[in-house]
């Protein structure tokens, strides 16, 4: 790696990443001698309410799904009360397994899922990606002979799908979306093989928003006898109610019989704590594929679920707790806030000649530029505090909506501002574009080795102290 490359870049990253050296508490060794509770906690204290101000105002796309103080209070007391339980340790604590089994089952029925369908409680997005594609890639060579497995999943399906390929050896098909950033079928069927053992979609895929045709894609999977996961970690918990308000929502669940594995997220739109999402299968035959068991281990017989050994309990006790709490009519009025917030938003950015919204969306609203780069829009947005997220192929920006945007002013601030942005880049060309040189260097298959190389020095520096 040629570090001199990015000489400029690094100091540069390292200070917006680091800014609390030479102003707060700091430590390379244990202390020798341990400091006092108050003393931290008013440490702590002071930089949580720094961070707060970051996303509580609405100005971050995505992040905080909830937010709301009381809603906080409840569930971190709900946290400190099992801060102590392991669900590893079921006899111990078989208040979490019930919870679990719970947030799985209250998921599940509101996916339609058959009887008999079941889950897992996991750590996030992620996980329950992961462990769909490794069950898939277990089951596969279990019932069908496959050793050299294949997946196809959109370009705009998660990241966390190539991970799933790298971690557990399978081949990742990636096909194009067409013009209207959904799948494209004929393409899907085009790259099937003997080696497939399953097809994704996403309802909605985290770019731009727009859901999948997930019901041909989970035929075509059916009429091959192979999985089909829909990545429901965005929009699982705000489609069904999306869809019960009377929004368009094509179908993405259970009611699918080719949809053999669901994946949603609780710390999302089921507005838990960070750290829990939900992975479903159409049945328990396939969740085995998932498990790990040891029995030869001098430790004991050894069993998982998920990827963990031992888990936080108190997120599961958290998230069951914001699940309950929150109740079929709690997830109801927080859609119908978030899609009538995103609806306002969709119709100030279609005004905006200079801007292209991306498809028809929902709640996640992607937009490009014909005429401006969207870099230097979304640069000049950042220095207005808006924290928007970057995309390319094409490139894109993107503001997910969540309850943070509902609050009285932020839609109408958010679209004044970026009117704004927009008058000065389409005034200033030479405006700063932020991120938009690395992106364009990652669009150029050439550079994107130097790209990878740059993102591992980030993660380096994420553990400098
Ligand atoms: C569609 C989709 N799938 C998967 C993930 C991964 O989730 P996590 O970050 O919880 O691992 C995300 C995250 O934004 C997502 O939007």
């Amino acid at each position: 790696m040629d570090e001199s490359l990015f000489a400029d870049l690094i100091p540069e990253l390292e200070k917006s990443l680091k800014p609390y050296r030479g102003a707060s508490l700091t430590f390379a060794k244990i202390p020798e001698r341990g400091y006092a509770r108050a003393d931290i906690l008013r440490e702590m204290e002071r930089l949580q309410a720094i961070e707060e101000a970051r996303w509580q105002d609405g100005k971050v796309s995505g992040a905080v799904y909830h937010g709301d103080r009381a809603h906080i209070d409840f569930v971190n007391r709900v946290y400190a009360l099992h801060s102590q339980s392991n669900p590893l340790h079921a006899d111990i604590w078989p208040s979490t397994t019930k919870f679990e089994a719970e947030i799985v089952a209250m998921t599940a029925r509101m996916l339609h899922a058959p009887e008999g369908a079941c889950g897992t409680v996991t750590s996030g997005g992620t996980e329950s990606i992961l462990l769909a594609m490794k069950t898939y890639r277990d089951w596969a060579r279990a019932t069908k002979g496959i050793t050299a497995p294949e997946m196809i999943a959109p370009t705009t399906a998660h990241a966390a799908f190539d991970k799933a390929a790298q971690y557990f050896g399978i081949q990742m098909i990636r096909v194009p979306v067409g013009a209207d950033f959904r799948a494209d079928v004929a393409a899907t069927r085009a790259a099937l093989t003997p080696n497939t053992i399953a097809l994704i979609g996403s309802a909605p895929p985290f770019p731009h928003g727009i859901v999948d045709p997930i019901a041909e894609l989970s035929e075509l999977a059916r009429a091959r006898g192979i999985g089909f996961h829909t990545d429901g970690c965005l929009g699982g918990f705000l489609l069904p109610w999306a869809e019960k308000l009377g929004y368009a929502v094509p179908p993405f669940d259970f009611r699918l019989p080719g949809v053999t594995s669901i994946s949603a997220d609780t710390h999302k739109y089921g507005y838990a704590p960070k750290g829990t999402s939900v992975v479903l299968y159409r049945d328990a035959e396939l969740r085995h594929f998932q498990y790990f068991t040891a029995t030869d281990w001098p430790g004991g017989l050894y069993f998982s679920p998920t990827i963990a050994g031992s888990r936080p309990g108190a997120l599961s006790a958290a998230c069951w707790a914001a699940m309950v709490t929150l109740g079929e009519d709690g997830y109801l009025s927080a859609a119908k806030a978030i899609l009538e917030t995103a609806a306002k938003i969709k119709q100030g950015l279609r005004a905006i000649p200079e801007l292209q919204l991306c498809g028809d969306p929902l709640f996640v609203l992607a937009f490009t530029s014909e005429s401006l780069d969207v870099f230097q829009v979304m640069e000049y947005m950042t220095r207005k505090h808006w924290g928007l997220n970057g995309l390319h192929s094409p490139p894109a920006v993107h503001l997910c909506v969540t309850l943070r945007h509902t609050q009285p002013g932020v839609a109408e601030q958010f679209l004044a501002d970026l009117r704004e942005a927009v008058a000065f880049v389409k005034e200033h060309p030479d405006a700063p574009a932020g991120v938009g040189p690395i992106y364009g260097m990652a669009s150029a298959v050439e550079l994107r080795g130097m790209v990878s190389d740059l993102l591992k020095m980030y993660m380096d520096l994420l553990y400098r102290v």
